[in-house]
Order: C-alpha cells, then sequence, then structure tokens
C-alpha cells in the first residue's frame, strides 16, 4: 500500500454579512405573528445576518476561504483541490466550488460542491480527507457557504426566525505526522425521512406542461417538532460514539464540542442526555442562527480565533439536517 499522511488542520476562516436582523425586526418590518421573547426562549436566537446586494453563497465562501489560506500562510496557487458544501448554491451549474477557484485564482485542479443540508461541511471535510490522506492532494480547501435567507418563506414563523447566512473554511494539509488533524469521520443518512426538510429546486422531476420555462422557486418547508426529535437523538447518539472512539484511539474523550448552530434546545438536551459538560461546548446560534453547512465551520474558526480552543485540543464537530443526514468528525488541533 502507498503512503498515508496525516489530515493536518492548518487554516480557518469565516465570512458573515454585516447586516444584522434582530428577532423584533421580524415582528415588526415582515409583520409576522412572532416575537422576540418567543424566539429566545425556544430557540437562543437573538440575531442572524442576511446577505446583502452582490453577496451570494460562492461570495462569502470565497471570502471565508481567503481567510483561512491567510491563516494557513498559503497562497491560492498552493491548493490542490476545492470542495465547497452548500444547499443554497448561486447556479445549478456550475458549481459553487468552481467559482470560488475562479474567484481566488487557484490553479486548474478539482473543484466541485457537497449537498448534504446541514451536515454538509462535514461530509465536504470527509471527501477532501480521502485525497489529502491518500497522497492525491496536499492542501485542500473545504468550504461551507449559505444564504438560506434566500430561500426561506417569510410568512413561515415556524422555520424563517431560525435561519442566517454566512460561510467558514479550513485548509487541510497532508503531514507525515498521523496522529493529528482528522482522526475520525463519521457520515450517514436516511432518505426515508427526506420530508422533514425540504428545499425545492428549480429542476423538478415533472417537466412543466407548454414551452420550456422555469418552475417558480418554492421555499424551504420543514416539519420543526419531528426535526428537534431526530435532532436530539443523533446528537446523543453521536456524542457517545464519539467518547468511544476517542477511547479506541486513546484519548480520553474530546475536549471541545462544536455542535451544529441550531437550536439552543436541543443542544441543550442532548448535552444532558449525553452527559456532556455544559462549560465545553462552542454556542454562537444567538448571534447567527443556523447557518446550515456554514454553522460548523464558522464556530471552529471563531472558537480558534477567540482562544476557545487551542492548538493540541481535540474537537469534537457534529452536524445533522435535512437528509436526514447527520455526521461527525474527531479532529485534533
Ligand atoms: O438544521 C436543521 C433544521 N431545522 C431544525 O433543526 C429545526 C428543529 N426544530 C426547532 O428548532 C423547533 O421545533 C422550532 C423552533 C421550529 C419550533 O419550536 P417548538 O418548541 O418545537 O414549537 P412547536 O412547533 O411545538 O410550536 C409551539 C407553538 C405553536 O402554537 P400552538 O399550535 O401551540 O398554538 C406554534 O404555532 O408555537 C407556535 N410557534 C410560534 N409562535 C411564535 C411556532 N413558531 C413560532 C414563532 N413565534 N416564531
Amino acid at each position: 500500500m502507498s503512503q498515508l499522511y496525516g489530515v493536518a488542520l492548518t487554516g480557518t476562516g469565516s465570512c458573515l454579512p454585516a447586516r444584522v436582523v434582530t428577532n423584533d425586526e421580524f415582528a415588526e418590518a415582515l409583520n409576522l405573528d412572532t416575537s422576540d421573547e418567543w424566539i429566545r426562549t425556544r430557540t437562543g436566537i437573538r440575531e442572524r445576518r442576511f446577505a446583502g446586494v452582490g453577496e451570494t453563497s460562492a461570495t462569502l465562501g470565497a471570502a471565508a476561504a481567503r481567510h483561512a489560506l491567510a491563516a494557513a500562510g498559503l497562497a491560492p496557487d498552493a491548493i490542490d483541490l476545492i470542495v465547497c458544501a452548500t444547499v443554497t448554491p448561486d447556479l445549478m451549474c456550475p458549481s459553487n466550488a468552481c467559482l470560488i477557484q475562479a474567484e481566488l485564482g487557484c490553479r486548474h485542479v478539482p473543484a466541485f460542491d457537497v449537498s448534504a443540508a446541514c451536515s454538509g461541511f462535514l461530509y465536504a471535510l470527509s471527501v477532501a480527507t480521502q485525497f489529502v490522506r491518500t497522497g492525491a492532494a496536499r492542501h485542500a480547501l473545504v468550504v461551507g457557504a449559505e444564504v438560506l435567507t434566500r430561500a426561506m418563506d417569510v410568512t413561515d414563523r415556524n422555520s424563517c426566525i431560525l435561519f442566517g447566512d454566512g460561510a467558514g473554511a479550513v485548509v487541510l494539509s497532508a503531514t507525515p505526522v498521523l496522529n493529528v488533524g482528522v482522526r475520525n469521520l463519521r457520515l450517514y443518512s436516511d432518505g426515508s425521512r427526506q420530508e422533514l426538510i425540504q428545499v425545492p429546486s428549480r429542476v423538478t422531476p415533472v417537466p412543466p406542461p407548454g414551452p420550456p420555462m422555469l418552475q417558480r422557486l418554492d421555499y424551504l418547508r420543514m416539519s420543526g417538532r419531528e426535526v428537534y426529535r431526530f435532532a436530539v437523538t443523533r446528537l446523543v447518539e453521536l456524542i457517545q460514539q464519539a467518547e468511544v472512539d476517542c477511547r479506541e484511539m486513546g484519548l480520553a474523550g474530546p475536549d471541545v464540542l462544536i455542535p451544529h448552530q441550531v437550536n439552543q434546545r436541543i443542544i441543550d438536551a442532548a448535552l444532558e442526555d449525553a452527559g456532556f459538560p455544559k462549560d465545553r461546548v462552542v454556542v454562537n446560534l444567538d448571534r447567527y442562527g443556523n447557518t446550515s453547512a456554514a454553522s460548523v465551520p464558522v464556530a471552529l474558526d471563531e472558537a480558534l480565533r477567540t482562544g476557545r480552543c487551542r492548538p493540541g485540543d481535540t474537537v469534537l464537530l457534529v452536524a445533522f439536517g435535512g437528509g436526514l443526514t447527520w455526521s461527525s468528525a474527531i479532529v485534533t488541533l
């Protein structure tokens, strides 16, 4: 067998749109039957960011990638692979990854998108890890970027209050040291529950009658309570499984947990069931809401930049969402 490499995380970056939308704006500007008090107590969210004119998941993703490259001390031409996780790409074709490749001026390297909703970043991380582990790429860029506010129904108080826009990115680099970086990944799906969260596409299974035309873009639909129950159950399982995985690798356990930022009550319920200490969990959903594929890399970047986690720490990244999909990664920084 040819040589395998360690997959070190050498840089992180993030980019959030400047426009802050508070809970009160939903009730006032959007004339929605809700309140700051309801949103805060039921979700923990206080505000989120909305992409502005000219901002898309590709532009936010490219900006996050630039920060990650700077943190890694690499120029764009050092990158051998670009994988972007998104369910809100700028276009059906080409991929956001290709738009990011052009925007950054990377070489003509493989670039493609991964679609796994809120698990997307960990799915993309998994793909890039295989390239770096096997020596097919020396440095890989992994981006999670979304503008879900463009796909939300502002008349649906169950779902629209949850989402925000943003992007996060990491650089993975091959190293001869095996026990650093991405140590373990777990990915799962259950398509039989696909109807629980859906963002209908412009391309539908049934062609519209008459001359070719675009279907109306429909909005995100979600069964909140069912997704809530699914999220708590899977989050508990993933934490408990990661503790077993850590022990098998000779680690005491994850030092820090970075869960998908979706609802404070989901996180709290899972921590209690799994017996995981609350003070070792990174949460920023109060400021950004649920940014889908961007949520985990944005929280990871902030945690590193604020000293919430440090080089040497073992971090457990956990995500779950549409598909249904759920996933985890154990990473030693
Ligand atoms: O990335 C994964 C994607 N999504 C998720 O993970 C979402 C997971 N689910 C959730 O976070 C929660 O289920 C929600 C925040 C969506 C809803 O919270 P909940 O505590 O599960 O509320 P509920 O659906 O049980 O609804 C309770 C009440 C209902 O009123 P009635 O029927 O009791 O009169 C809702 O109509 O709260 C009402 N409600 C609201 N009231 C004020 C729902 N949304 C709102 C709102 N403002 N924004």
